[in-house]
């Protein structure tokens, strides 16, 4: 499973990046909007600090404007996937982008059909949003539930990225059903990395060490 982390916080990627758990980045116009500075140049740094792929989100909804803003967006660089929404005009470009060698990350999904469409028009990535069916009363998993065995069957090649994600929980649950990419808020990566035992063991392994180097105060190991 591929951890991306759904943020346009450089200060998060670099924190995460350096300790080798994150594979991608997902950004949104949304998350860009919380940082303080000029997008454009964020943009540009996360490319430059991340290996791994770069979803940078078009604004446009009507097809020549979103061609146009997705060959901008590449030109961050050769890891830039371009993050176009799920509606008519999204799918034409998707198909053309793919056409012309540009992978696409279809977003805003919420369904197992808008899924398969996505993946039709040729995306590497569909992004359904998990927490935000949860939060109106529907399971967002089953959907997610719903596009692994839709995309196993029919051997598309689109991976499936869980987006919306609100919890650890989510995390979990989505690897047993076997997406292949989860994106995550810095805060929920931070959650996944603790557990009060291995605090609560630390605390025991340094203090009992302290005890054998009273004893033999040259120890070293
Ligand atoms: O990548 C966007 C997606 O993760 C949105 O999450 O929390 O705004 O529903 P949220």
């Amino acid at each position: 499973m591929k951890i991306f982390l759904d943020t346009a916080n450089l200060e998060a990627i670099k924190i995460y990046n350096d300790m080798g758990i994150v594979d991608g980045i997902t950004t949104n116009p949304t998350l860009l909007s919380k940082e303080k500075g000029n997008p454009a140049e964020i943009m540009q740094e996360i490319v430059r600090i991340v290996n791994g792929p770069v979803s940078l989100e078009v604004i446009a909804t009507r097809i020549d404007e979103i061609i146009d803003e997705a060959h901008k967006l590449k030109k961050y660089g050769q890891n830039v996937i371009v993050k176009i929404p799920m509606i008519p005009d999204g799918m034409k470009a998707v198909k053309k982008l793919k056409e012309e060698g540009i992978e696409t990350n279809v977003t805003l999904v919420f369904s197992a059909n808008q899924a398969i469409l996505a993946a039709k028009a040729g995306a590497s990535y569909v992004s359904p949003f998990i927490g935000r069916l949860d939060d109106i009363g529907n399971e967002g998993m089953l959907v997610i539930k719903e596009i692994v065995q839709i995309f196993r069957n029919y051997e598309f090649r689109t991976q499936v990225l869980v987006a919306s994600i609100r919890h650890p929980v989510h995390v979990t649950e989505a690897g047993k059903v076997g997406a292949d990419v989860v994106t995550l808020p810095p805060d929920i990566l931070g959650k996944m990395l603790l557990h009060p035992l291995t605090d609560k063991g630390l605390v025991a392994f340094l203090s009992d060490w302290e005890k054998v180097k009273k004893e033999n105060p040259q120890l070293t190991i």
